[in-house]
């Protein structure tokens, strides 16, 4: 599902030296795997899963998502795919203060490169919601809400389109223990569903449920 070939990230800021953000990073990810990625503040996690997602391009190298060569798309190509392929998830939940949870949720079935379905999307939203245990919560803002509470809205949202791919970058890292291990379970039921869960942790007990654990030490990768 996800071929990384010597991809590489270097960034290039304000005049100050270059940044080599991932070096020759080479990276399989089947179908329905859960993989972890660790590693120290700076060693290129977030700019490893911004160009899993699709936000960002490779320097160099090759990427394949689903057989589709993203370091050759163009920025529309990249938009689409990440609409209908991908789900987000935040360690800071990005949900928007002035719409209520059952708004956040329809919010990317209405954007464009969405796919047309057959359920109206206040209806699929109702029914995410439900299944992420807030279904007495639909009218809640974030405000209103826990921080367990905000994170499995924004998983519900992560699933409108219905993505084959999750990303999530610390998605436990704000939480309590016990909201914590809600979400994982949450991920973790995405995963048996056949999706793919990528997500970037700190937490040895969240690392722990993934299948595969992925080192990143100064921009180069190391399987554990
Ligand atoms: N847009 C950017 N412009 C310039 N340098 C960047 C940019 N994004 C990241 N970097 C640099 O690339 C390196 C890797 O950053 P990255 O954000 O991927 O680290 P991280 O592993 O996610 O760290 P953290 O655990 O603190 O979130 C860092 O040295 C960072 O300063
Ligand atoms: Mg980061």
């Amino acid at each position: 599902m996800i071929e990384l070939e010597q991809v590489t990230k270097t960034f290039v800021a304000g005049g100050a030296k270059p940044v080599r953000a991932l070096q020759a990073i080479v990276l399989r990810i089947e179908r329905g795997e859960m993989v972890a990625i660790r590693g120290a503040s700076g060693s290129g996690k977030s700019s490893l899963l911004n160009i899993l997602g699709c936000l960002d391009r490779p320097t160099s190298g090759r990427y394949l998502f689903e057989g589709h060569d993203v370091a050759g798309a163009s920025d529309r190509q990249l938009s689409r795919l990440r609409a209908r392929r991908i789900g987000f998830i935040f360690q800071s939940f990005h949900l928007l203060d002035r719409i209520t949870a059952l708004e956040q949720v329809e919010l990317p079935a209405l954007y464009q490169g969405a796919r047309a379905h057959p359920v109206a999307p206040r209806e699929r939203a109702r029914a995410l919601l439900t299944r992420v245990g807030l279904a007495d919560r639909l009218r809640h803002y974030p405000s209103q809400l826990s921080g367990g509470e905000q994170q499995r809205v924004a998983v519900a949202r992560a699933l409108m389109n219905d993505p084959s791919l999750i990303l999530a970058d610390e998605p436990t890292g704000n939480l309590d223990a016990a909201a914590g291990r809600e979400v994982m379970a949450l991920l973790a039921e995405l995963r048996e569903e056949g999706r793919t869960v990528i997500l970037v942790t700190h937490d040895d007990a969240v690392a722990r449920r993934a299948q595969r654990q992925v080192l990143l030490r100064d921009g180069n990768m190391e399987t554990a």
